[in-house]
């Protein structure tokens, strides 16, 4: 058994970067998930066919633990192959109506646009945007959401951390205004589970699906999808397969008389899981949350805050500015800045990149993203390599001249 704590990354042994603030793109993965992949696949040599049961019960596990991460229960999860998948599958399988109006928000990572506007084109749905960034703190992104549920929405889908500005929606507040007309709220938390608590009764969420690569820090090509158990039953399972029946593979196992096409298909959110799945995936994801659990949500949130605290300052005083909210409920564990005016990103990111900094920047933001295995002891590491970034920008030639 490994242990995690926080601040050490001791289960990174073969990290390259100085300081990996990456994780809002992709965790490594650490000694624990290669074990459990390493064991995982020896059983399968050994045993072949014969290593599936283990496997279906570690699946079973991994549904409760990835529940617990947002105080759901295990059976109300899916495993899915990805955050994008998961979204396809509950847009093609909602129980919608021809005029139906669905809400999107303009500045979100497309994965939560895309699954929509195709679903609106095969269905006969209208789409409306708004600005994810004026559900800022002081912004009227919410008198706005009110003023279309007015109009008529039948869904609202959401992203629980904006992947640049590291914006946390209001989701409490846009669920309960949501449900006050009548309409569902669909949440892509893959910024945000596992190292933000949340609580996905208590905000009166109806869907939420995350991948696994980020904050989860377990491997890409799986994920977790939650339904909430009264949405279930209404939605139309046109995405099932043979593994989404009741008592799908007994007729594997059962001897004759129970391969049958009529059994009916689970009013549950794993009718999601269709056929053979990710097996190594969801062993390497298991292993990744079972050190986010030994931790708690709680704790990484607050030891991530630590780390980002020092290094927003750090980063204003070299001239950064900060799209990192002023307001704590707003935060999350992405900070996002851009560099001093008339400075390029590109080549500061690049003299981070050879600094052993690794960090990303999407839409046109830088973004440092640290999780729990980042220590306090990296900050002045970074705002140096930040400062020699800002001074060999500035040395390059055809760069602005200092002002
Ligand atoms: C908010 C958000 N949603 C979704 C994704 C990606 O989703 P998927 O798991 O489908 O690759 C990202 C980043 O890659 C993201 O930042």
């Amino acid at each position: 058994m490994h242990t995690a704590r926080l601040g050490d990354r001791a289960l990174f042994p073969e990290l390259a970067a100085t300081a990996y603030l990456n994780h809002a793109a992709m965790s490594p993965p650490s000694v624990a998930v290669r074990d459990a992949v390493g064991a995982s696949l020896d059983a399968y040599a050994r045993k072949g066919a014969g290593a599936w049961v283990a496997h279906r019960d570690q699946r079973d596990r991994l549904r409760h633990k990835l529940g617990s991460l947002v105080h759901a229960r295990g059976e109300d999860v899916a495993l899915v192959p990805s955050t994008s998948q998961g979204l396809v599958d509950l847009a093609l399988c909602f129980p919608w109506r021809t005029g139906d109006r669905v809400l999107l928000l303009d500045g979100e990572f497309p994965t939560n646009v895309t699954p929509w506007q195709r679903a609106a084109a095969t269905f006969g749905l209208d789409t409306v945007f708004l600005r994810a960034a004026d559900f800022a703190p002081g912004g009227d992104g919410l008198d706005r959401l009110e003023a279309e549920l007015r109009r008529g929405l039948r869904l609202v889908a959401v992203s629980a951390v904006q992947f640049q500005t590291g914006l946390r929606m209001p989701l409490r507040a846009m669920a309960q205004l949501v449900h006050r007309h009548g309409a569902e709220i669909c949440v892509d938390a893959i910024q945000a589970v596992g190292a933000i608590p949340l609580d996905v009764n208590a905000m009166e969420l109806d869907y939420l699906v995350a991948g696994s690569h980020k904050w989860l820090m377990g491997p890409e090509g799986c994920g977790m999808a939650w339904i909430a158990p009264a949405r279930v039953g209404a939605l139309r399972p046109v995405v099932a397969a043979w593994l989404s029946h009741e008592d799908s593979a007994t007729f594997l196992f059962e001897g004759p008389g129970h391969l049958r096409y009529d059994r009916p298909i689970r009013a549950r959110a794993d009718f999601l899981e269709i056929g053979a799945q990710n097996t190594l995936g969801f062993v390497a994801l298991e292993a990744a949350v079972d050190l986010l659990l030994q931790l708690g949500t709680p704790a990484i949130f607050a030891h991530v805050q630590s780390v980002l605290d020092p290094l927003e300052r750090g980063l204003l005083a070299l001239g950064f500015s900060s799209l990192r909210s002023p307001d704590a409920d707003s935060r999350s564990c992405i900070l996002g800045v851009r560099p001093p005016a008339g400075i390029p990103l590109a080549p500061v990111w690049r003299h981070l990149q050879d600094q052993g900094i690794a960090c990303a920047t999407p839409d046109g933001v830088l973004r440092l993203s640290p999780h729990w295995p980042n220590s306090l002891a990296e900050v002045p590491l970074v705002l140096t390599a930040a400062e020699r970034a800002l001074a060999r920008t500035r040395a390059e030639p055809g760069a602005p001249p200092v002002s």
